[in-house]
């Protein structure tokens, strides 16, 4: 009997040792720890054995044999559990010091480049970076650029106006700035003249968004105020500009128009090596209305202004078809530049 337990156990023994996966634990549990199992079956048996020594002694043996055998169940369970483990997290790691490649560097924007490649320039023509509000009064943005309340001018800036009313203002009068000129008033305003400042900022107008228009866009306004200013100076500046932005075989043209707050107005065009004119903005000498009501005298200073989109000129320059893949943030277009 004694024999019969000790082989018993060992044979379980040797079976967990062996096991590779938790059914082969269970299996070795059932066949000799389980009911009908090997040492359950032994255990009816005690009651052949002809002495209480040999009944006890059998019994003890049997009690050890399923202690050992149980813990060793235990202890293969554990350990199958913690190889497991160490296997997932193995197979889970990453290893963030070996990358294949280097990370690729982003770059800004199209419209931002482009906008301090601006910025640049102008401040070596010697002028100064101003800035205003992209909510802006109806008096900033139309009045005191010589557009009164029934100016049929104002139907061009399609004007998207907020709800906000300002005080002392009546509703409707606070709008989203529809060009950087209200900065013209501002600065004229704030600062004595001599001034040589250029505005860019974020403009806004009621526009469906196509392949040339959204109705958030980017301007950059010019003004200069000073005495003796003639168009000759607004000429030269965006002649000096043109070549200094884009290149020495670069030429512009002023063709002349109608801006309520200049006078004489004009559109500029930059010609290009290969001999296309390209419309870039509005400009002309600053209206003496203007002047005014920026609290300059028109007798003694004179100015120029001009003004034009920065995003168009960016599509221009970078051959882009669409205007609003500018902003779609697609990296297959983002990454082309
Ligand atoms: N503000 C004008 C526009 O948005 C451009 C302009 C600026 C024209 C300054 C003349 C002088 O169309």
């Amino acid at each position: 009997m004694i024999d019969d337990i000790t082989a018993a156990r060992d044979d379980a023994l040797a079976a967990v040792a062996n096991a590779e996966n938790p059914d082969a634990i269970s299996a070795v549990e059932t066949t000799t720890l389980g009911k009908r199992g090997r040492l359950a079956t032994l255990k009816t048996q005690l009651g052949t054995l002809d002495t209480i020594d040999a009944k006890r002694e059998a019994g003890r043996a049997l009690n050890d044999a399923v202690t050992e055998v149980t813990a060793a169940v235990e202890r293969r369970r554990d350990a199958l559990r913690a190889a497991d483990d160490a296997a997932r997290i193995e197979s889970e790691r990453i290893d963030l010091t070996e990358t294949t490649s280097r990370p690729t560097r982003g770059h800004r924007h199209l419209v931002t480049q482009a906008w301090e490649r601006l910025e640049d320039v102008f401040v070596g023509l010697g002028f100064q970076v101003a800035e205003g509000p992209e909510v802006e009064s109806d008096w900033f943005n139309f009045e005191a650029l010589n557009m009164g309340e029934h100016h049929p001018a104002r139907n061009e800036f399609d004007t998207l106006f907020t709800d906000h009313v300002p005080p002392g203002g009546r509703p409707g009068s606070a709008v989203l700035r529809t060009h950087t000129s209200p900065v013209q008033i501002r600065t004229m305003l704030d600062d004595e003249p001599p001034i040589y400042i250029v505005a860019p900022g974020r403009v806004f107008r009621r526009d469906t968004p196509d392949a040339t228009h959204l109705p958030v866009f980017h301007q950059i306004e010019g003004l200069v105020v000073d005495e003796g200013i003639s168009m000759a100076h607004l000429a030269g500046t965006i002649e000096a500009f043109t070549k200094a932005f884009f290149g020495s075989d670069f030429t512009s043209r002023l063709r002349p128009s109608y801006f309520p707050f200049t006078e004489p107005s004009a559109e500029f065009d930059i010609r290009t090596p290969r001999g296309d004119w390209l419309e870039l903005g509005g400009c002309g000498m600053v209206h003496p209305n203007v002047l005014r009501h920026g609290g300059i005298d028109p007798e003694r200073w004179s100015g120029f202004a001009f003004g034009f989109g920065i995003d168009r000129m960016s599509k221009e320059r970078h051959g882009v078809v669409d205007i609003r893949e500018m902003f779609t943030d697609d990296i297959r277009f983002v990454e082309q530049f």
